[in-house]
């Protein structure tokens, strides 16, 4: 007999979150379907907070006061914590940055100015999150090298078949989301890392969608860079990682100068400290990271694995009910490949009316081009609104979607008929 795996209870953990207990007017309680921008916090990860400040707070690295060395052990504690949820083989991999965007910008800086020439090429795809072109597009300013894209397929994947004629020896780095913020894509990285390291590139794999929502082993995947933020998974905001292989953050300069990344200084020159304080110049976000390092405690308890499934279940029933209401087009692949992220467009109403009339539901949901200006353009759209959601998220809540947005089709028929 095949054991059926263990669900997730939503129910159970959403008493840990005080922001959902949140009553909108006229008593309508918060739907909070906006986790792809940023999630809610338990209390577990704000009480860490609090306790660092009241009990446990000093800079890190520089004092020798037994204050200094509760906060250092606290904030290098966290490192570690990292290191384990993504398995990292050594803690010294794992950066503190202030976020995705913090750390691509790292690298694109770093790596990038030391490495990249004019006529090299960075592949990115055309899902990517702005975070992820714009870095590359000033670096390719900066050192005449080319951009080039995967094309996406119309039903929102990646045109993997053009990966033969866009890898060549002038490609030096692939940049590619694990998870596409829009269309909930999960791409398959370990086949991209696989074929780029053939051509003799290196990969960056932006997991900001991916690493909350499901496990991510960086050994296994290969990745030579990973970048993700905390606060959207369940930690503050403020804090965000790279991961990057050993020998290649060994190499890299470092990219802003100041206290704590030195190991001399003198009046006409420095010698770069060892990693990681090399690339964390000046006091680091000390208590975000900590904060983090509890959010990952939290999600191990509940089990990454759990909450991939959950999410699924909650995107399948977001399909449905998305289906059943006319005019409505869900963007992006199959269930089979796709996380809990759902963006859809409505016929003839525009995504910020959508979200508008859908707050009225107490339904927090994202309208617009959600940083990814070339997605939309490619199916032809300027906007669409997404659900994206989180293990704090029931399939009633998803229900209240589909009936929300039953109302708001009829608003916008009565409007048209009357006009
Ligand atoms: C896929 C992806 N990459 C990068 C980012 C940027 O993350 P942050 O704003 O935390 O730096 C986001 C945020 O929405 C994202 O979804």
């Amino acid at each position: 007999m095949t054991k059926t795996p263990p669900t997730l209870d939503p129910q159970r953990l959403r008493p840990d979150f005080p922001i959902l207990q949140t009553v909108l007017h006229d008593g309508i309680p918060l739907v909070y379907l906006d986790n792809a921008a940023t999630s809610q916090r338990p209390n577990q990860v704000i009480q860490s907070l609090v306790d660092t400040y009241e009990k446990h707070y000093a800079n890190v690295h520089r004092g020798i006061h037994w204050l200094a060395d509760q906060s250092t052990d606290l904030y290098e504690n966290a490192r570690e914590k990292v290191r384990a949820l993504i398995n990292a083989g050594d803690v010294n991999q794992v950066i503190f940055t202030y976020g995705t965007t913090g750390a691509i910008n790292l690298v694109a800086r770093s790596w990038g100015d030391a490495n990249v020439k004019a006529g090299d090429e960075i592949l990115v795809t055309e899902m990517e999150h702005h975070s992820n072109l714009v870095p590359w597009h000033q670096l390719a300013q900066r050192s005449g090298a080319v951009i080039r894209h995967i094309p996406l397929t119309d039903d929102g994947r990646l045109q993997l078949d053009t990966l033969d004629s866009l890898l060549t020896e002038r490609t030096k780095l692939v940049a590619v989301a694990h998870i596409s913020n829009v269309l909930g894509t999960v791409n398959p990285v370990e086949k991209i890392i696989r074929r780029a390291h053939d051509a003799g590139a290196l990969v960056l794999v932006d997991g900001a969608q991916s690493v909350p929502h499901e496990p991510v082993d960086v050994a296994a995947m290969d990745a030579d860079f990973l970048a993700f933020s905390g606060h959207k998974m369940l930690g503050p905001s403020g804090v965000g990682c790279l991961y990057g292989k050993l020998e290649l953050l060994e190499q890299m300069p470092p990219f802003l100068g100041g206290g704590s990344m030195i190991r001399r200084v003198k009046v006409d020159s420095f010698e770069p400290g060892d990693l990681p304080q090399r690339f964390e110049a000046g006091t680091p976000p000390i208590v975000p990271a900590i904060g983090l390092g509890t959010a990952i405690d939290y999600l191990n308890e509940v089990g990454l694995e759990k909450i991939a499934r959950h999410e699924k279940l909650l995107a399948q029933r977001a399909h449905e009910v998305l289906h059943a209401v006319e005019g409505v087009r869900i963007l992006g692949p199959a269930l089979e490949h796709k996380a809990g992220i759902v963006s859809f467009t409505m016929d003839r109403i525009h995504a910020h009316d959508i979200a508008q009339l859908l707050d009225r539901h107490g339904i927090a949901i994202r309208a617009g081009h959600h940083c990814a200006m070339p997605l939309h353009k490619r199916y032809g759209i300027n906007a669409s609104s997404r659900a994206s959601f989180y293990l704090y998220n029931t399939l009633e809540e998803v229900d209240k979607l589909g009936d929300a947005l039953e109302q708001v089709k009829s608003v916008f028929k009565r409007k048209s008929t009357r006009g």
